[in-house]
Order: structure tokens, then C-alpha cells, then sequence
């Protein structure tokens, strides 16, 4: 059974022939009308969303396929205290493949070991967001031709962005990319991403500031500062609004630069940006769908495992992130994987104390 947890996981081959699809699809979208006609996707977002649910649920209804499931975990039995394994083991009993959304990190992985049907993370917390990765190298393709040999700044909340997150593990199956890590300090990149780059020998510089860096650069990814992720509201506020692109920012730029965006964002893009040439965000939100479709496809016509591997039974959490999905279920098992020679949390990859 094939899911998409990381896109870490993906193989450089079968991305290019997603995007090679995703491509196939956005030139002739009526050859595909039938895709998936008679497969049904289960949409569970424990987190609001607009881009990431609304394109898969269109992607499946364009590929001739349908869609259910909640928006709000409050309409459903988790809000009777129902555990993930049991909602994913019902779920995957209705659907054809699970699209997942949760503040937890690592529930994706989590809900893979249970479930009879393919699982695709749309999110886990402040973690990965691989189909995010999929939209974003879909734009930077589709519009610069290629991403071997590109200089990309990643801006904003580097700590909490799931999407940065994705996007560096991606960038390991290119070449000769360099990056601009620009963020304050308290809101760096975490660590078990530094040892990855490392480990991968990528190139990275980490900066505080956004105007000495935007000259050189190929892509200037802006993020937004992650406000839900913040156990300490303080923090927030002192860091809040610190990166502002705008058009005078935007003359010290090459005319070929992307600005990119995952969206939605706050105040870190004036809204004259928008008509920049270079700002390509909206098209990036728009790619997203065709490359969902090109997953959707790949997925959801794996046949159904009737029998799913027993998995151990955990007895208590041995990672002591406090987003991590082992906190509150406590029966998944105790998963360790290494990066970098640590041993780290084989759910959300904090490392192991
Ligand atoms: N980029 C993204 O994940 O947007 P949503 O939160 O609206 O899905």
C-alpha cells in the first residue's frame, strides 16, 4: 500500500512522473473526466483549510470521483472522544483513500499503520505538508523550467512551516540548489531539518534579514508566522509582521525571481504585490489542484489490503514533543528512526531525549 506521508518518501522518478502527469492533466483536463469514476475520497480536516481542501476535493470530483467527510472533527464522533485508529479503521472501511489534516504531528504516519486504504498527510501540525511540495515544484517548473541550480529564499516562520518543512526534504532529489533561511532567531529552522541538509550535503545559509539576500535569488518563498502554533502568545507578538514584502522590496529583485506563497497570508505581501509579474502565488494555489489530481490517480486506484499487518501496542509516549500524536494515543507503538545518527521520534522526528 502506497501512501504519501513525506514527500521525503517519494523517489525523484516517481515525482517526475507525477509532474509529467500533473502536466498531461492541466493541457487536456476533459481526458480525465473518468479517472476515478466510482472511487470515493474521505477528506478528514481536524484543522481549517481553504486551498488544500477544497483542490482535493475538486480534484476528485474532476477526475469523476466523490468526496465526503468533515471540515469541523467536532461534527464527528471524535468529539465524543472516538481514538484516531478507530475513526481511520471505520473510514477506511468507507473510502478509497484518506486525505488528512491535523494539528498533531505525525498523525498522518499514525493513521497509515491502521488503515485498509491509502493515506495522503495534508498537514501534520508544524511538520510536513507534502502535497503543498507538489503545488510548489509543479509552479517553479511549469514556470522556470526546471529547479536544479536555484537559489531559494525561504522566509517567515521557519520553526512552525509545515510547508518549508516539505520543501527542503524535497529539494534533496535536485541539484545544486542553495538556500536563504531567513527568520528570527527564535523561529529558525528546527534542528532535526539542519542535520537533514547536512546529512544530504545541501547548501544553506541562515540570515535575519530579507533585503541584503534578494538580490541573489531564484525564489523568495514567503511564509506566514504560524499564530496557532505558539504555545507562548509573547512570542507571537515579538514576532509578528517582521517580514513585509512589498513593491519598493521588490525592485532589488531579478526580473525572473517567483514569489511564492503556500497562502494564506496576513500581512507578509502587501496587496500591491499581487500585480507583480512575479508574484505567482494564486497560479501556485491553482497547479496545486492538477498536481492532487496526478496523486489522486497514482493512489486511489491501489487495490484494498483486506488484511491490515498487526502493529505493537504502545504503552506510553517515548517522545516528549508536545505536539506529537503519540501524547494523546498513547497505544501507538514506539517507533525510532535515525537522522543524522540521532535516534528521533519515528512519528514526528523530534529527536529522543
Ligand atoms: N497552503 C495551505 O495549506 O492552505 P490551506 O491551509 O488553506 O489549506
Amino acid at each position: 500500500m502506497r501512501h504519501l506521508i513525506d514527500f521525503g518518501d517519494l523517489p525523484r522518478k516517481e515525482w517526475d512522473a507525477l509532474f509529467a502527469r500533473a502536466s498531461q492533466i492541466m493541457d487536456r483536463p476533459e481526458d480525465f473526466v473518468e479517472v476515478c469514476r466510482g472511487k470515493v475520497s474521505a477528506n478528514l480536516f481536524y484543522e481549517p483549510s481553504t486551498r488544500t481542501n477544497f483542490s482535493f476535493q475538486t480534484a476528485m470530483l474532476r477526475l469523476g470521483g466523490t468526496v465526503f467527510g468533515f471540515a469541523d472533527p467536532n461534527s464527528s464522533s471524535v468529539a465524543k472522544g472516538e481514538t484516531l485508529k478507530d475513526t481511520i479503521k471505520m473510514v477506511s472501511g468507507y473510502a478509497d483513500v484518506i486525505v488528512m489534516r491535523t494539528p498533531w504531528e505525525g498523525a498522518a504516519k499514525a493513521a497509515s499503520l491502521y488503515s485498509h486504504v491509502p493515506v495522503i498527510n495534508a498537514g501534520d501540525g508544524g511538520h510536513m505538508h507534502p502535497t503543498q511540495t507538489m503545488a510548489d515544484l509543479t509552479t517553479i517548473t511549469r514556470l522556470l523550467g526546471g529547479v536544479d541550480g536555484l537559489s531559494i529564499g525561504l522566509c517567515g516562520d521557519l520553526k512552525n512551516g509545515r510547508t518549508v518543512h516539505s520543501l527542503i526534504k524535497a529539494m534533496e532529489k535536485f541539484n545544486n540548489i542553495r538556500f536563504f533561511l531567513i527568520s528570527p532567531r527564535e523561529l529558525a529552522i528546527p534542528e532535526y531539518m539542519r542535520v537533514f541538509m547536512r546529512e544530504n550535503g545541501m547548501q544553506f545559509t541562515e540570515v535575519t534579514g530579507l533585503e541584503a539576500v534578494i538580490p541573489q535569488l531564484d525564489v523568495l518563498y514567503m511564509t506566514r508566522i504560524q499564530k496557532e502554533r505558539f504555545v507562548d502568545p509573547l512570542e507571537y507578538e515579538r514576532n509578528k509582521g517582521i517580514y513585509v514584502l512589498t513593491r519598493r522590496k521588490l525592485e532589488r529583485a531579478k526580473e525572473t525571481m517567483l514569489v511564492m506563497h503556500p497562502l494564506p497570508r496576513v500581512d507578509e505581501i502587501t496587496v500591491d504585490v499581487d500585480d507583480d509579474p512575479r508574484a505567482v502565488y494564486f497560479r501556485q494555489a491553482r497547479y496545486g489542484m492538477f498536481a492532487r489530481m496526478a496523486l489522486l490517480e497514482h493512489l486511489a486506484l491501489q487495490p484494498r489490503w483486506e488484511t491490515v499487518p498487526a502493529v505493537e501496542i504502545g504503552t506510553r509516549p517515548v517522545c516528549t514533543n508536545p505536539r506529537c500524536i503519540t501524547q494523546t494515543q498513547t497505544y501507538l507503538p514506539p517507533l525510532v528512526k535515525k537522522i543524522g545518527g540521532v535516534d528521533c521520534c519515528g512519528f514526528c522526528d523530534a529527536a529522543l531525549g
